[in-house]
């Protein structure tokens, strides 16, 4: 099983959304996907109940102890055949906690928002966490997505730079676009949409599938896979 890890310590950043959508792109390429929530409000789980079971099968698990039923480790399960594990985490996460989530992952990916605040707690962020044994000693891999960019920002600039000083990949932005939460609304991702108008919002979600299955198979990802990747999406759309 490979995890991967949604996270900022910033609230409302995307680490939802870009969950929900990694988890219904996998699913609908016939991976067996399950989503750890480790947020209590519940953001993934909600969206999860909104799915239909039509569409390909995504177990959600919640990490948030179920005080009421002392049922903590049943919720918590995830079925052992399951291949890529997709951990949501809660805004504000440090200390122990934040130690403890990333101890589960080999892939971390970081949406951050598009304001200069954003940035600035980004980069904080990056900064607590790259002083983690953990990422050290187990080789995590950490990327970081621009989330609700509107234009052509140079608000990023900054980021860019930091990032390439220390050598993280700086992997896709993210528009803000109705696409999104469209597809939220029904408990899907843009790749499941039966709408050939969000193929941009499928375009631009690629570079992070891309980057997670080149770290999955431990191997470099040939061109030839946005192809497939292209073929895939639109034979979504066509179903
Ligand atoms: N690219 C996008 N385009 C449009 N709306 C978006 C986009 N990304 C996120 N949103 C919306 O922004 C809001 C916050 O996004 P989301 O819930 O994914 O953030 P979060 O980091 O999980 O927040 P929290 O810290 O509260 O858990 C949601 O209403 C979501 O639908
Ligand atoms: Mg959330």
């Amino acid at each position: 099983m490979k995890t991967i890890l949604v996270i900022n310590s910033k609230g409302g950043c995307g680490k939802t959304t870009i969950t929900t959508n990694l988890a219904s792109y996998f699913a609908a390429a016939k991976a067996k996907v399950a989503i750890m929530d480790y947020d209590s409000q519940g953001s993934s789980l909600q969206w999860l109940k909104l799915r239909s079971p039509h569409v390909a099968r995504i177990h959600g698990a919640s990490a948030i102890p179920q005080k009421a039923h002392g049922l903590h480790s049943l919720q918590s399960w995830i079925p052992t055949d399951t291949e890529i594990l997709i951990i949501d985490s809660p805004g504000g996460v440090k200390g122990l906690l934040l130690q403890d989530i990333v101890g589960k992952a080999e892939l971390v990916i970081i949406p951050v928002g598009p304001s200069t605040i954003d940035v600035h707690a980004t980069a904080d962020f990056l900064k607590a966490l790259l002083l983690l044994g953990k990422i050290r000693a187990r080789n995590v891999k950490i990327a970081v997505v621009a989330n609700r960019v509107r234009s052509s920002m140079p608000v990023y600039e900054p980021l860019e730079r930091f990032l390439k000083s220390l050598s993280l990949p700086f992997l896709a932005r993210i528009s803000d676009s109705d696409a999104y939460i469209r597809a939220a609304e029904q408990g899907l991702g843009v790749f499941e949409l039966g709408d050939a108008t969000c193929e941009k919002e499928q375009q631009e979600f690629l570079p992070i599938v891309t980057w997670l299955r080149g770290h999955m198979s431990g191997g470099p990802i040939e061109a030839t896979q946005k192809v497939v990747d292209i073929a895939f999406a639109r034979r979504q759309v066509a179903v």
